[in-house]
């Protein structure tokens, strides 16, 4: 059949496009579209090309598998081609594949054996083992030929760089081993961070950055990453005989001292593949890594052999994807947040949109490097079009712009110079990523944020005083700092909205029951900046009394465990300023009180009295454990080397305390005089 002319410039279209999306994907390791997006386009043409076949070229994206390799690494050609999977979006299709594979074996439904298996979300590599040893590793690529990136796989953990040589059955001569590497969940999220706090691009997801990080010129760069690899299968194999079915190759390969995923399970039929799709959906997200759907695989040998291949896939296998955890949508306007701390924080508000079974209609942006980075652009009624990604259950983030679907009149987003809420300037410190609104609790913002921590379970736990009725009080002048709660009257209460007289009532009697408290729920209620719940709850045990922590020095403050330089300072700057000196007045004489705390007089621990100071690196543990055992035995370790010191403990590289400890004449241990002592 002629195709249209229409037709033809549609397949011309997809064509491009597909290759482009192709090289971002593949070649720069930055997709600017949802896989799904993708998939949708491939589809396209690929049912434009079954129904024109006169329309099909020999390098339409449609006849290969992978893009090009890089050229700055070397080319691996692969003995046996790295194919691709065939993909099943729902139920039905996966029984269509059984039906298939039962009719070709000859076999009924019920009898094919399958092996299940996660579809890990990293990329596709093959490892090749001569005699044992790792000679050899190389992407996809295209499937033919991958880039060899034998040294940056080298510095993946658990990559065996040799396989454990296995008296059962011996090592074939070749061996070629594929499987995924990927980046588990924890690793990615702490390498954003990273990445965010070095004011660098952050990954879209663990995909990328698995990808990124292995295709790294420098293999240091791979080695600092956290990845990691399962494998699933195998390639070449010479002078040497492997299990005849796909299951008992996989634990033949664990065997050797290959990682191999632990959720794989052999079952029988395709009724069997849908329930692990299920059971597995179900865990998705406490896996510690990401998934993207589930594989079936026929299990015997000798009957994948009968089916054969087909032309990117082969027909004994297929993956059963999850609904996209990625979407588009549009960016309507950019809101700014003002956290309990000042922090501005910028928030996408989106056209709501389906990511993964969720509805989205807001997504954090961070902060404004963020933004950007992104480059993100706003417009009159909406801005750019967004990717909005959800890895695991995670709140969804916004991925990237595609900047293919701008409208014309966008603009760049501009961080506002004033505080939406109070008019106070936000001034950002230099290096620092947060930009903070300066009104303090001038703001009503902050002010809000403020008593909404005060009243939280965690802090004073005022039950029914939740977001709706602070933000009433706050903007009707009642209640301007936590201590004018106290002072709040039944007909105050009654006459806001939504506050019938039973719950004026309640409200009254949680907080009268909230007076009695801890002193260190008491210390975490106010809000002092960097002083965490943990934190709160060592201030108060090391002190016991809430005087001693106001009046304490900097040097004090940090003697107790989990306190540094920061949160000494800020501590001891919050019980400075006189407004807050005098809200805690206040708050004591409305009637706060929490318990004496008894505590194990220090006098008998027998490091009791002594002061020590620990400086440079120590081998055998870490300075903040060497500094918790040590106050666990009495002593009080300061940073700062005084003529009141006992004990200076000098590690290696110590510098400028070790010189004023000799100016000092005060004792030196090392790393073994610090053991003796901890003996
Ligand atoms: S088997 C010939 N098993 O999915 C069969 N692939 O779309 C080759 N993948 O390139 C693949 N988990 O990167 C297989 N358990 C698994 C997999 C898996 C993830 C990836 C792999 C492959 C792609 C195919």
């Amino acid at each position: 059949m002629t195709a249209p002319s229409d037709i033809a410039a549609r397949v011309r279209e997809l064509r491009k496009q597909l290759n482009d999306h192709n090289y971002r994907y593949y070649v720069l390791d930055d997709p600017e579209i949802p896989d799904a997006e993708y998939d949708r386009l491939f589809r396209e043409l690929q049912a434009l090309e079954e129904k024109y076949p006169a329309l099909v070229v020999a390098d339409s994206p449609t006849r290969r598998v992978g893009a090009k390799p890089l050229k700055v690494f070397g080319e691996v050609r692969h003995a046996v081609p790295m194919l691709s999977l065939g993909n099943a979006f729902s139920d039905e299709e996966v029984r269509d594949f059984g039906r298939r594979i039962a009719e070709k074996l000859g076999l009924s439904e019920v009898d094919v054996d399958f092996t299940a298996e996660p579809k890990l979300d990293g990329l596709a590599i093959s490892l090749l083992y001569e005699a044992g040893v790792l000679v050899s590793a190389a992407t996809r690529g295209d499937g033919i030929t991958g880039e060899d990136v034998t040294q940056n796989i080298r510095t993946i953990p658990c990559v065996p760089l040799r396989l454990r040589a296995e008296a059962q059955r011996p090592l074939p001569r070749v061996l070629e081993v594929r499987g995924e590497v990927y980046m588990p969940k924890a690793g990615f999220e702490a390498l954003n961070e990273r990445q965010r706090a070095a004011g660098e691009k952050p990954f879209a997801n663990p995909r990328n950055a698995a990808a990124g990080s292995l295709r790294q010129l420098d293999p240091k760069v791979t080695a600092s990453r956290p990845l990691a690899m399962f494998c699933y299968g195998i390639g070449q194999v010479q002078d040497g005989r492997l299990p005849d079915r796909h299951n008992a190759i996989l634990s033949q390969l664990k065997d050797w001292g290959l990682r191999v995923c632990p959720e794989i399970r052999t079952v029988k039929g395709i009724d069997a593949c849908l329930d692990y799709y299920r059971e597995i959906g179900e865990r998705r997200a406490s896996l510690a890594y990401e998934i993207d759907g589930v594989v079936y695989k026929v299990d015997h040998i000798d009957q994948q052999e009968t089916l054969g291949f087909v032309s990117r896939a082969p027909r004994w296998a297929v993956a059963h994807k999850f609904p996209a955890q990625e979407a588009l949508t549009r960016l309507l306007a950019i809101d700014i947040q003002v956290g309990r701390t000042g922090a501005i924080t910028p928030v996408a508000r989106l056209e709501p949109v389906d990511v993964g079974g969720v509805t989205v209609t807001n997504a954090t942006l961070h902060n404004q490097d963020e933004i950007a980075r992104m480059d993100l652009h706003v417009g009159d009624h909406v801005g750019d079009t967004v990717v909005i990604y959800r890895a695991g259950d995670v709140i969804p983030k916004v991925g990237g712009v595609v900047l293919s679907r701008r409208p014309a009149d966008a603009k760049p987003f501009v961080m506002p110079s004033h505080c939406p809420v109070c008019g106070s300037d936000i001034v950002r410190l230099e290096g620092q990523v947060i930009a903070r609104c300066s009104g303090g609790l001038f703001c009503p913002a902050q002010r809000k944020e403020a008593i909404k921590h005060f009243a939280s379970r965690r802090a004073m736990d005022i039950e029914g005083l939740g977001e709706k009725l602070v933000e009433q009080l706050v903007d009707r002048d009642l209640v301007h700092d936590p201590a004018d709660l106290y002072t709040l009257r039944m007909e105050q209460l009654a006459a806001l909205e939504r506050v019938a007289q039973k719950s004026a009532e309640n409200l009254l009697a949680a907080l009268e029951k909230s007076k009695a408290t801890s002193l260190g729920r008491f210390l975490f209620a106010l809000g002092i900046r960097e002083v965490g719940e943990t934190t709160a709850q060592s201030l108060a045990q090391h002190f016991c009394d809430l005087q001693a922590i106001e009046e304490a020095d900097l040097e004090t403050l940090q003697s107790v465990p989990d306190v540094g330089p920061i949160v000494a300072n800020s501590i001891y700057t919050f019980f400075r300023q006189a407004h807050n000196r005098q809200v805690i007045d206040k708050l004591i004489a409305a009637g706060i009180h929490w318990p004496k705390i008894v505590v194990k007089k220090p006098a008998t621990l027998p490091l009791a009295g002594k002061v020590i100071v620990l400086t440079g690196t120590l081998q055998g543990l870490s300075r903040p454990e060497a500094k918790q055992r040590l106050q666990a035995l009495g002593a009080k370790v300061t940073g700062s080397v005084s003529k009141n010191t006992d004990w200076v403990i000098a590690g290696e590289a110590a510098g400028a305390k070790l010189k004023k400890a000799r100016e000092f004449n005060i004792e030196i241990l090392d790393e073994a005089g610090l053991l003796n002592l901890l003996q």
